[in-house]
């Protein structure tokens, strides 16, 4: 691997470089993987297609990178550390050379269940060892790996499997999640009475809990894997060939398949990885996320194990037996890079446990955050508390659609201000653009974030609707990638990200589209129509406030109940992360001349802000804004 950039000064010019010659930059970072076919073209794009292309002509298999060529340098290393729900459970670990095995052999249950390369496979599993290998089992033989986070429901699974016509779906009987057990085969067979085209389900045992097997379309993980050696050669890939759908939530309609392809993510993600937290070969490297988001998926599978390295992955929960869990965690395998979520941090920071006093935590080199902006004091506690002042902390800014990270320190090298994700990674060029469509070029001031120029790990559709993704990200302003994002660059050039300016929620670092929420609640027999907005709340960043117009039958109904009964449709529709905090019954909602609502009152009220709304003239109804202040909850 290219070795990581040093100092600032080094920074500095390798960023230059990678400005000026952008290709001859990544095509030096490409070098350093296995091919079997070197690439014709590094670089072809054009964002009004838009169309990009990281190394054409090339081909490779992402697993090799991952695995086989570790077996020649270091079989013996710790790949995986796992880490049970269960604190009295062992650990236990796996070797590259056993994870490689185990990958090898999964792969060919794979094939015998008929997969082929291209076909998508749906993975719904636990945060057990066999997820990281299902992953890598579908990239073995070409397939497409689609995940969906094992805490959605049964519906939101079904649409993930059809949207992505996945004949064979990976899952466990159950998964624990602290002191709860979650029937995973129970909500898959539940989803799987509307995927008529399901062939077959693969099932790992977890729990134990007791499941019912549909003959001739489920077989016991167990089984299949005692049928099959554990050799497997890889299958040749070409760099544009896809290698995940991961679905995302967006601001309008149903979540959008986001595809990425295989070299440019493989070059992306072991380059970020070992830049932004100067990995070291004795590194015990934790990612706190689930493998069901992009974060688990760059930072706990691909990233680290394309640069080799030993990363710990655990089943729990933070706060479950206890606060003190993760720093438990930490001190029991000598964590040295730790990477979290904000929402996790200021969870931690409410209860009574300050880790400063009652544990070690002196393995720990350097900590990471992502999934959210992070408030200053919850940086402060991070590093006073967890970090005990010595540790730098790498604010991470990226998306699902970017692939890897693209605005961040490099962790002892940049330094950082708190709330800040300071400078973009060499090869990455943001840009702020004003409402007008101009490119802010001064420092301090605030924009929409964009991306000019293409990087290697940049998602190239969403699966199935091509017109989807010109529209969502390329469109807004002609020849930028837009995030969604607000964003300041401050005098020093430094970048801080100011949160979402679309209908994009994040609740707990989950990112939550206010349109699906609003659909699972006009489910409800009684509801007429519902408009949902995001307001600040100090555990989870943002929480979801729902303004629910309800029809004339519900007069006199009990309002307790009914938002319990709002709030399980939501959970059953789209999943527990989605429930509504706050559910206000309404008249009417603020509507413009042409039918719009204008959520930008709405999102005043739920802030608290009642007394200047700003300009109401041009509301159909001024009246119903004076009710709704009134009766906010
Ligand atoms: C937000 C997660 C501030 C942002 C990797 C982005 C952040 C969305 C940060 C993507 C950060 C992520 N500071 N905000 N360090 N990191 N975000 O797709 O709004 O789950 O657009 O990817 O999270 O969320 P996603």
């Amino acid at each position: 691997m290219t070795p990581a950039i040093k100092s600032l000064e080094e920074y500095h010019k390798v960023y230059q470089r990678s400005i000026d010659l952008p290709e001859a930059f990544w095509a030096e970072v490409a070098n350093d993987f296995q091919w079997r076919k070197q690439w014709d073209k590094v670089l072809e794009w054009d964002f009004k297609k838009p169309e990009v292309k990281w190394f054409d002509g090339g081909e490779l298999n992402i697993t090799e990178n991952c695995l086989d060529r570790h077996l020649i340098t270091q079989p013996n290393k710790k790949a995986i550390i796992w880490e049970s729900n269960d604190p009295s459970e062992p650990s236990v670990t796996y070797t590259y050379r056993e994870l490689h095995a185990k990958v090898c052999e999964l792969a060919n249950v794979l094939k015998s269940l008929g997969v082929q390369k291209g076909d998508r496979v749906c993975i719904y599993m636990p945060m057990i060892p066999e997820l990281t290998m299902a992953l890598l089992a579908c990239a073995r033989i070409g397939a497409v790996h689609s995940v969906v986070f094992a805490g959605f429901s049964a519906r939101s699974l079904a649409d993930r499997i059809n949207d992505a016509d996945a004949h064979l779906i990976l899952t466990a009987d159950g998964a624990y999640r602290g002191a709860k057990s979650i029937d995973l085969k129970a909500i898959v067979d539940e989803a799987l009475a509307d995927c008529l085209g399901v062939r077959s389900v693969l099932v790992y045992q977890r729990t134990n809990t007791p499941i019912t097997m549909q003959p001739g379309r489920d077989l016991r993980w167990h089984d299949e894997i005692a049928k099959v050696d554990n050799l497997c050669e890889a299958v040749t890939v070409s760099s544009e060939d896809p290698l995940f759908i991961l679905y995302t939530s967006g601001s309008t309609g149903k979540p959008k398949g986001i595809m990425h392809t295989t070299a440019g993510y493989m070059v992306h993600t072991a380059y970020t990885f070992s830049n932004v937290f100067q990995y070291q070969p004795d590194d015990i490297f934790w990612c706190t996320a689930d493998i069901g988001w992009v974060t688990g998926h760059s930072y706990i599978v691909y990233g680290p194990l394309l640069n080799g390295a030993t990363v710990l992955m655990f089943e729990g929960i933070p706060t479950w037996p206890n606060n003190g869990r993760f720093w438990e965690v930490i001190d029991k395998h000598k964590v040295s890079i730790f990477y979290t979520a904000p929402t996790a941090i200021r969870s931690l920071m409410a209860g009574e446990h300050s880790p400063k006093a009652t544990h070690k935590l002196d393995s720990l080199r350097i900590l990471g955050t992502v999934g959210e902006p992070i408030n200053v004091e919850a940086w402060e506690w991070y590093h006073e508390h967890v970090g005990k002042g010595n540790c730098p902390i790498v604010d991470t800014w990226w998306q699902t659609e970017t692939g890897g990270i693209m605005i961040s320190p490099l962790a002892g090298i940049t330094p950082t201000k708190p709330g800040f994700a300071t400078l973009p990674l060499p090869g990455i060029q943001p840009a702020l653009l004003s409402e007008k469509g101009e490119e802010i070029l001064v420092n301090g001031e605030e924009g929409r974030l964009c991306i000019k120029f293409p990087w290697p790990g940049m998602a190239r559709s969403i699966w199935g609707d091509h017109n989807r993704f010109r529209e969502t990200y390329f469109s807004a302003f002609p020849n930028y990638y837009f995030t969604g994002d607000g964003c300041r660059r401050d005098l020093d050039g430094y970048y801080r990200i100011t949160g979402r300016v679309d209908d994009v929620i994040i609740v707990s670092g989950h990112n939550l589209g206010t349109a699906e929420i609003e659909n699972a609640i006009d489910e409800h027999e009684l509801v007429i129509e519902t408009a949902v907005v995001g307001y600040p709340h100090e555990l989870k960043g943002f929480a979801v406030y729902a303004f629910v117009v309800l029809l004339s039958e519900a007069k006199g109904a009990d309002e307790e109940q009914l938002r319990k009964e709002i709030n399980e449709f939501v959970s059953r529709i789209i999943g527990p992360i989605a429930k509504a905090d706050k559910i206000q019954f309404v008249t009417g909602l603020p509507k413009t001349r042409s039918g719009k609502i204008m959520r930008r009152i709405l999102r005043k009220i739920a802030e608290g802000e009642t007394d200047n709304l700003g300009d109401t003239s041009t509301l159909l109804d001024p009246g119903v804004v004076e009710e709704i202040r009134k009766g906010r909850v």
